[in-house]
């Protein structure tokens, strides 16, 4: 790969969405040049004031008058240009980072859930917030103080080659000591800068873990404990923090002492030649005005190195996200069926990773209208078989067909329409149960929303909410009972109206009176569906048309409740292990054994 310099990787991200603003970058530049000149003649002003009306035989106060004016309205102008430039600037800086990040998202949203498997949420919302921030600071403060400095110290060397080029080459000498010191100072400071950085991630990771793990904290009596590692990671991040403003002062205050000596040199120099006669005051005043000025671009540029630095690692990351490619892809022109419901598995494999199958050689085939159950041990393969119906992800071999038709050449909105899951893992967002329930699409109405709810029976506890339909849930909904949270996953799918309805381990949570208006549900609107149901009770599965029994990676039996039974295999087993526990049997293990079985899950 051939080496491309850092500048030009850190920008290679914002490239195609600066080409909107070429214009407003183009007046941002004339803006820099406008504000540099007009700070740079002012020394020069004051040089022609004191040497054309001062320092004078007879000296012109009118004149001294008018060019003071002048100098008020150079630094008044240079005041607006500023304001204006950086107004522009940062406009502009903040649009293209807005563009960036509304892409970064939709880019996000498109892909697998594989990517989510591999990158945690800190990451991701790392890369969406921070990086696009620094690619703005590259933006704003790197192209903005390098332009402005390189073109100050090339005008600053211009003028004093103008005034006098014996002084100006003398000056000219401490650039590369100056220069060296920033290279060193720099790079000093950046490591110590990326320390810093490190230890606050440390910082946020640990408060992020703590707060959502805050009832496991608790209930171990941790707090001291991570109160003190807490502090550590704080007294770490202080210490580096000091260090990184210790040399950074230091940096700051040699060049500002460097410039006084520089002052001094030329003071006790160019004063001779002043007392001579060679050289006018007014040109002393002015080297002494440009020498000032001369090391503030510098400075300025070498700072610069920091936001570089950061913008590198940050468009690194987001090229990255932005070259991830979606995995699940829709073919060009895919049409979905006319969706019935039936479902067909034909010698279907799963591998999350490469070498550790989870599912091999599923073959099944489902009618439409089909109940069918699935149950097996923790781990089996049972969400995974309806990861795959869903196309979450993608089968490893073999192939699953809806309605005829591979689910790969289905259009994925329209398969997503036909198969509605309620999933082990209720996810609910901030915003009221109405809106959570519709997914904020207004134009479903409140009626269908009522009609869903009281379906699965979720109206009582919505009513028991201080706003019912409009109460407000916090990002996890830890409002709610897991149970009401699966309820109101049940009647956010029927909306929908899916013709495939999957359940998985939609019954888990709640309790048997509970359970049982839920059952009735499902037996209303498996009308005229397909239902695939996972369940580890058996209360759930057993009126099902069929039972499939997963266990190590296959379906190893396949029947109704009682045929199953009949058989004597693994169905039986779990049945006889208790973990298919009925209510009946639960009762009666009850009674015999003094028990309070009251928890539901066997
Ligand atoms: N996203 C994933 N990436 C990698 N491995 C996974 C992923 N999801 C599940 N697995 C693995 O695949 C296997 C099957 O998981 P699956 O979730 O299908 O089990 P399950 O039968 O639904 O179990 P449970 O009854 O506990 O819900 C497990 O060994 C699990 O560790
Ligand atoms: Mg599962």
């Amino acid at each position: 790969m051939i080496e491309q310099s850092p500048v030009k990787v850190a920008f290679s991200p914002l490239i195609p969405y600066m080409k909107p603003y070429q214009k407003k970058l183009a007046l941002v530049f004339a803006l820099i040049v406008g504000v540099v000149v007009v700070d740079l003649i002012q020394p020069w002003l004051v040089k022609e004031v004191l040497d054309r009306y001062v320092t004078v035989s007879s000296p012109d106060s009118s004149g001294i008058f008018r060019m003071t004016v002048l100098y008020l309205g150079l630094v008044l102008l240079s005041f607006g240009l500023t304001w204006y430039q950086d107004m522009v600037l940062q406009k502009t800086g903040l649009s293209i980072v807005r563009a960036i990040r509304i892409d970064l998202f939709r880019h996000i949203q498109g892909l697998a859930l594989r990517y989510f498997d591999k990158n945690t949420p800190g990451r991701i919302i790392t890369n969406v917030v921070s990086d696009t921030e620094a690619l703005n600071n590259l933006f704003t403060q790197f192209l903005a103080n390098s332009l402005r400095g390189i073109f100050t110290l090339v005008l600053i060397m211009f003028f004093m080659l103008r005034l006098n080029i014996a002084i100006a080459l003398y000056c000219f000498l401490l650039l590369p000591l100056v220069l060296f010191m920033a290279a060193f100072f720099q790079k000093k400071i950046r490591a110590i800068n990326s320390e810093v950085r490190h230890r606050l991630g440390l910082l946020i990771g640990f408060l992020a873990e703590n707060l959502s793990g805050m009832a496991i904290v608790q209930i171990f009596h941790q707090e001291q404990k991570q109160q003190k590692r807490f502090d550590e990671r704080n007294k770490s991040l202080l210490q580096s923090t000091i260090l990184e403003n210790q040399w950074f002062l230091l940096f700051f205050n040699i060049t500002e002492l460097l410039g006084d000596l520089a002052i001094a040199a030329l003071i006790w120099f160019a004063g001779k030649g002043v007392i001579e006669g060679s050289l006018s005051f007014g040109v002393l005043y002015a080297f002494v005005g440009y020498i000032r000025r001369f090391f503030q671009p510098i400075n300025t540029i070498s700072q610069q190195l920091n936001p570089l630095q950061s913008a590198i690692v940050a468009s690194d990351r987001i090229s990255r996200t932005f070259m991830e490619i979606p995995e699940i892809k829709e073919v060009d022109g895919a049409k979905a069926p006319l969706v019935a419901g039936g479902i067909t598995l034909d010698g279907v494999a799963l591998s999350y990773r490469p070498g550790y199958p989870v599912l091999h050689d599923i073959n099944l085939v489902i009618e439409p209208g089909e109940q069918v159950g699935f149950v097996g041990e923790t781990g089996a393969g049972k969400s995974s078989i309806m990861n795959l119906v869903t196309r979450f992800y993608d089968v490893t071999s073999g192939s699953v067909v809806i309605d005829g038709k591979d689910i790969r050449q289905w259009p994925l909105e329209k398969l997503r329409r036909a198969v509605g899951i309620v999933q082990q893992d209720v996810t609910l967002f901030s915003g009221s149960i109405i809106d959570n329930i519709r997914f904020f699409q207004p134009h479903i109405s409140e009626d269908r929303v009522r009609e869903a709810c009281r379906l699965v029976g979720a109206e009582p506890f919505i009513l028991r909410q201080p706003l019912g339909y409009n109460t407000i849930l916090s990002e996890r909904a830890t409002t709610l009972s897991a149970g009401e949270r699966q309820l109101l996953s049940f009647a956010r799918v029927l909306i929908f109206d899916p013709r495939v309805l999957i359940l998985d381990e939609a019954t888990a949570c709640l309790d048997s009176a509970t359970e049982r208006v839920l059952q009735n549900a499902i037996q209303r609107v498996s009308l005229g569906r397909t239902l695939l149901v996972i369940a580890h009770r058996l209360s759930t599965v057993q009126q099902m048309d069929r039972i499939c029994v997963l266990s190590e990676v296959r379906i190893v039996e396949q029947g109704s409740h009682d045929e199953l039974l009949l058989q004597r295999g693994e169905y039986w087993k779990l049945h006889q292990s208790g973990m298919l526990l009925d209510e009946a049997a639960r009762a009666s293990l009850c009674e015999q054994t003094g028990i309070a079985c009251n928890t539901a899950r066997g």
